[in-house]
């Protein structure tokens, strides 16, 4: 059996010469729900990139036991997909509903199919009846859901997401930490948010300079407050 990830020595500068992951050791199983922890500019979002693709480095990196080359890119991203950052980079059609649909039809799916896809999303994600939005008409939360849709309606078995909890306040978080524990998928979020980071995920990975400096258990990582502290973090303020 493969892991969803499976990440062995890999490394990865960025064409400036910044060194952005350093010797990348990490296996996730199919179904586990892993938060990447880190401060800005710790190499989160860069993981990210480099297991959906989108930048290639050094080492072995197999996702769902296919191996990270440029000609497995195609069925790479069959089974893995990613929530951006900035959801108005991932909507991009008229209507919240074209671009939840935009998936399933890039996939070869009819019209017809591709519909009931995207209004089923839709309404897994909450957004049932909000598919005829213009996606600059929904508040952040929405946005951030429509985005999450947009990946969702392709059905990958491997989500990743960067930082999806920024810019929503307390409502729209608690919203979204609700969406994500419905998902069955294996689940990577990266987040600077540890509170979020321990709602959402009961394994964390903690990422600093480039390199994973802890991986463990949610509780024992971000309980202790000296390793926190010197990576720029701080122990959740629901722990105890
Ligand atoms: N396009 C780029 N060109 C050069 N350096 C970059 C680029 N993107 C990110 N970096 C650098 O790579 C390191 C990791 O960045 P990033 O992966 O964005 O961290 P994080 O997502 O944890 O904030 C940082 O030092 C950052 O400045
Ligand atoms: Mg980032």
């Amino acid at each position: 059996m493969s892991y969803a990830i499976e990440i062995a020595n890999y490394c990865y500068h960025y064409s400036d010469g910044t060194d952005a992951l350093c010797n990348i050791n990490l296996n996730i199983e199919h179904g586990e729900r892993v938060a990447l922890i880190g401060p800005n500019g710790a190499g989160k979002s860069t993981l990210l990139l480099a297991m959906n693709l989108f930048v290639k480095g050094k080492g072995r990196l197999l996702i769902d036991g296919i191996e990270g080359k440029s000609r497995n890119t195609k069925k790479i991203r069959s089974v893995i997909g990613t929530v951006l950052q900035n959801p108005d980079e991932q909507l991009f059609m008229p209507t919240v509903f074209e671009d939840v649909a935009f998936g399933p039809l890039n996939m070869g799916m009819s019209m017809e199919e591709a519909s009931e896809r995207a209004n089923e999303t839709l309404k897994e994600v909450g957004l049932g009846g909000k598919g005829s939005k213009a996606p600059y008409h929904l508040s952040a939360g929405q946005k951030r859901a429509a985005a999450i849709a947009t990946i969702l309606s392709m059905k990958p078995k491997i989500i990743t997401m960067d930082e999806p909890d920024t810019s929503l306040d307390p409502r729209n978080r608690k919203t979204i930490v609700e969406l994500l524990g419905r998902l069955s998928q294996t689940l990577l979020v990266a987040t600077c948010n540890m509170d979020f980071a321990a709602r959402v995920c009961k394994r964390v990975v903690l990422i600093n300079n480039g390199e994973i400096i802890a991986d463990g258990k949610s509780h024992e990582v971000m309980s202790d407050a000296e390793l926190m502290e010197c990576n720029g973090l701080e122990v959740p303020s629901i722990y105890p």
